[in-house]
């Protein structure tokens, strides 16, 4: 018989060399097929590829900025709105800034952005887990990695309108705002004035400025 500890080097090394997908893991998982676009009547089926035309891989949403809202517009190109997308573990967004505006600080849960600018010159930065700040302005044709789950911002501080592309790898990399995710989603408003060490009154307003509330 082999020793304990050779029969656990061997099941281990088995266990590495076929990369079994491990259970703490947070990447999109491989695709099991070419592509799968998800089926009308049941979203965890495919739609038969002879129902498919070049057309269903083609996204032609982002040619434009999209609506802007406070000078900032951004467009998400993901498996929701290009189901092409669906199982491949990527996705994009288009980002567009008039002059002055801003991408607020926010974060993706479910992937690392890389960002490239096509436009502008654009004060771009994240905040690691020290809170350690690392930014500065970017401009035409750099390009920015934002790592997964790590919180970031952008700001067009030229004098021209700003445009950035950003890719994820995840067909849905999910986007937490902070300033709504704070004061837009009724959190207990004792917990925020001691979180902020504001007063009611100041957190009311914030609120109402989230769309929540009332002022008084
Ligand atoms: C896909 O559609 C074709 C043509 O209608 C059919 O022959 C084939 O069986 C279908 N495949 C599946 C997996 O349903
Ligand atoms: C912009 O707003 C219009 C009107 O509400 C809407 O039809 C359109 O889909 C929006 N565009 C984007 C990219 O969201």
């Amino acid at each position: 018989m082999f020793p304990k500890t050779t029969v656990m080097l061997v099941i281990i090394f088995i266990f590495q060399t076929t990369r079994l997908p491990s259970p703490v893991s947070g990447s999109d998982p491989d695709p099991i097929q070419d592509y799968c676009l998800p089926s009308h009547h049941n979203t965890h089926q495919c739609k038969n590829s002879s129902s498919l035309t070049v057309d269903d891989f083609i996204f032609s949403g982002i040619k434009h900025p999209g609506n802007f809202t406070n000078k900032f517009s951004g467009v998400p190109v993901s498996a929701a709105v290009f189901p092409a997308l669906n199982t491949l573990g990527m996705s994009l967004v288009r980002a567009d800034f008039e002059v002055g505006g801003i991408n607020v600080p926010h974060y993706h849960p479910r992937a690392t952005e890389v960002a490239y600018v096509l436009e502008g010159k654009v004060y771009s930065g994240f905040v690691d887990t020290n809170n350690k700040v690392f930014a500065r302005v970017i401009e035409k044709g750099d390009v920015m990695v934002f790592p997964r789950g790590v919180l970031h911002f952008q700001m067009n501080v030229g004098d021209s309108p700003a445009a950035i592309l950003g890719s994820f790898d995840s067909q849905n990399p999910g986007s937490v705002k902070l300033p709504v995710a704070l004061f837009g989603s009724g959190i207990n408003d004792e917990l925020l004035e001691k979180a902020f060490g504001l007063k009611s009154k100041e957190i009311s307003k914030l609120k109402k400025r989230f769309g929540i509330g009332h002022e008084d």
